[in-house]
């Protein structure tokens, strides 16, 4: 989270131009006060963006995308807030520290123990008891590079990690890292006897280990680190922090499910990948992904598991309006095993060419099935209906469309009548143009316009407005108002950063600004809007009054009941 104070970061905006900053990115052509370009947060040839020097925001008015430098920064590169806030300080040549600061003191001992157990476990591997082990990874053709690059190491038998814990640090928080356990005899280790393979945080601080046996038979094949304070398995993906910037270069990643695809991959020069570590992927997973780069492809395990790995994993990206692409790796080989068999170009051969997720759910759905019998037919086609109606990509929703009517010689029409027309509830990546015709929600929306422009206005809506109805207006106006009362003037640049490009408000702003509300406005205007949302709210208040004197028997609570709805109905 932001740990720049509010100050700094209007410093950071101010020092540079968004003009300038918007047209490295895209073309701008002055026109009037503002500037104009082809907006790149949705498929369109006409300079719909607006890029203003005096407000320092831009606005698109076909797709309604708006905010400050920080935020087209953010939506271009996907990237964080803070990320963005940093590349804007470099341009602008202020120094901020955002990784130092930003790295919390908090659990500090907890990441102590963690950079002693590296050094500890890393140590193992190079000495005598650790010839088995280095013999097994060589076996593996994992390198001394590789294994120094990815920081491999190994547990011992016994209670050697833990005598050096405890004596070092508190015992205490030495039980919470996960790392040791305690009985009546005294501390021992968790891990022993297995090839520790560490797992890191976002930051990329060692937070918990995957150890896997080498050299016996067991029951796992790897023991991982329970979730700690510092460790929560479903908000970390695995390489995360090596991958993310070449990710965002090439706008690629490779998502796999073994740490030992991973290694492999980066072994061969393939960087821009990452691990979910054979579990179902979370959405906190999904958005860390979708930040990372726009082209997102699925490279799981060959096997049956690994498709069905791919379908949920799928499914959890399309709800956050990401559409993966998908390699499927023959003969059930894992891209480990793939990459050595086959070698890299033959790898990079199947990420260049990878299946789209439909065709991919088409033939996942296939199977069991008997396509000659009509029942194994029609369930075929409403499973498939039941996945189109998922994806977000119009262009490949009809070529799969086409592709059904062809294959199982059936009309088109019959197809499209099945899907639902209705939006979605999957949020789309882009804010949607949305059309408001209902006047309480066109007061509301113009009200806040004008609350974002003008002091007046907002203590307007502080004296007179108690209540707006629509949650998000709500929230949007209560966030206006205090940062009025805070800092003491609204600008809408200001307000937005110190949003800190919050989505849900973001997305709030961009509905307002799509309602082509004039720039202008009369103090009568204001008056009628605030009257409209009391209307609402005197209206509101009547229906429930009426519902609840209907459920009340005594006839005395009944005329008090009445008394109130007609004196309210008196004020409308
Ligand atoms: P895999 O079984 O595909 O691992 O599990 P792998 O990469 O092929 O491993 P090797 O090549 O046999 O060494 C995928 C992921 O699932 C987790 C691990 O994170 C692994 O990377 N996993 C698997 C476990 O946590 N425990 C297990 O017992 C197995
Ligand atoms: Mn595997």
């Amino acid at each position: 989270m932001n740990t720049l104070s509010q100050e700094k970061i209007n410093e950071i905006r101010n020092s540079v131009n968004i003009v300038d900053v918007i047209s490295s990115y895209i073309p701008l052509t002055p026109k009037g006060k503002n500037y104009f370009g082809i907006c790149p947060f949705h498929d369109d040839n006409n300079p719909s963006m607006s890029v203003s020097p005096s407000r320092q925001i831009y606005k698109c008015f076909s797709c309604g995308a708006t905010g400050t430098v920080f935020k087209f920064i953010m939506d271009y590169e996907n990237i964080s807030f803070m990320e963005a806030v940093k590349k804007v300080a470099d341009l602008g040549g202020i120094s901020v520290n955002i990784g130092k600061i930003q790295k919390k003191q908090t659990h500090k001992e907890l990441h102590q123990i963690y950079d002693l157990s590296l050094k500890f476990y890393i140590n193992n591997l190079n000495t005598k008891a650790g010839q088995e082990a280095r013999e097994y990874l060589k076996g593996r053709n994992i390198s001394d590079d590789v294994i120094k690059e990815f920081q491999i190491g190994l547990s011992l038998k016994h209670d050697t990690l833990s005598k050096i814990l405890t004596q070092k640090f508190n015992p205490d928080e030495v039980l919470k890292s996960g790392l040791i356990g305690k009985n009546d005899y005294g501390y021992y280790d968790l891990f022993y006897d297995r090839i520790m393979f560490p797992l890191y945080d976002l930051d990329g601080n060692p937070v918990a280990y995957s150890g896997r046996i080498y050299n016996k038979k067991d029951n796992s094949k790897y023991f991982n680190t329970r979730e700690t304070e510092i460790f929560k398995k479903g908000e970390l993906l695995y390489n995360y922090h090596r991958a993310r910037d070449i990710a965002r270069k090439k706008n690629q990643v490779i998502i796999m499910e073994g740490f030992m695809d991973v290694i492999r991959a980066y072994t061969v020069g393939i960087k821009n990948v990452i691990a979910t570590m054979g579990t179902a992927v979370t959405e906190t997973q999904a958005h860390l992904i979708k930040r990372m780069a726009k082209d997102i492809i699925l490279c799981f395990d060959g096997d049956e598991a690994g498709a069905k790995a791919t379908m949920s994993c799928t499914n959890e990206l399309l709800k956050i309006g990401v559409t993966p692409k998908i390699i499927r790796l023959e003969d059930d080989l894992d891209p480990d095993e793939y990459i050595q068999k086959k070698g890299k170009d033959a790898f990079q051969r199947k990420i260049d060419n990878p299946i789209s997720v439909m065709d991919f759910k088409l033939s996942y759905l296939k199977q069991g099935k008997d396509l000659t019998s009509s029942v194994d037919q029609a369930k075929y086609i409403s499973e498939i209906i039941t996945e189109l109606n998922k994806i977000d990509d119009d262009i490949l929703k009809d070529l799969t469309i086409k592709k059904i009517a062809t294959e199982m010689n059936i009309d088109e029409e019959l197809i499209r009548k099945h899907l639902e027309t209705k939006p979605k509830p999957i949020i789309a990546s882009k804010p949607k143009p949305q059309i408001q015709n209902d006047k309480y929600e066109k007061a509301e929306s113009a009200l806040i316009y004008y609350m974002l422009k003008s002091p007046e206005v907002i203590t307007m809506y502080n004296n007179k407005v108690t209540y707006i109805p629509n949650k998000e207006y709500r929230q949007l106006a209560r966030e206006i108002s205090s940062f009025y009362k805070n800092f003491g003037f609204i600008n809408e640049a200001d307000f937005i950063d110190y949003l800190e490009c919050d989505e849900e408000l973001m997305k709030t702003i961009s509905k307002i600004n799509m309602e082509n509300t004039k720039e202008e406005y009369t103090l009568e205007e204001i008056e009628d809007y605030i009257r409209v949302i009391k209307d609402y709210n005197v209206k509101e208040e009547i229906k429930r009054l009426t519902n609840k004197m209907k459920t009340l028997t005594d006839p005395l609570d009944k005329a008090k009941i009445a008394e109130e709805i007609v004196g309210l109905k008196k004020g409308v």
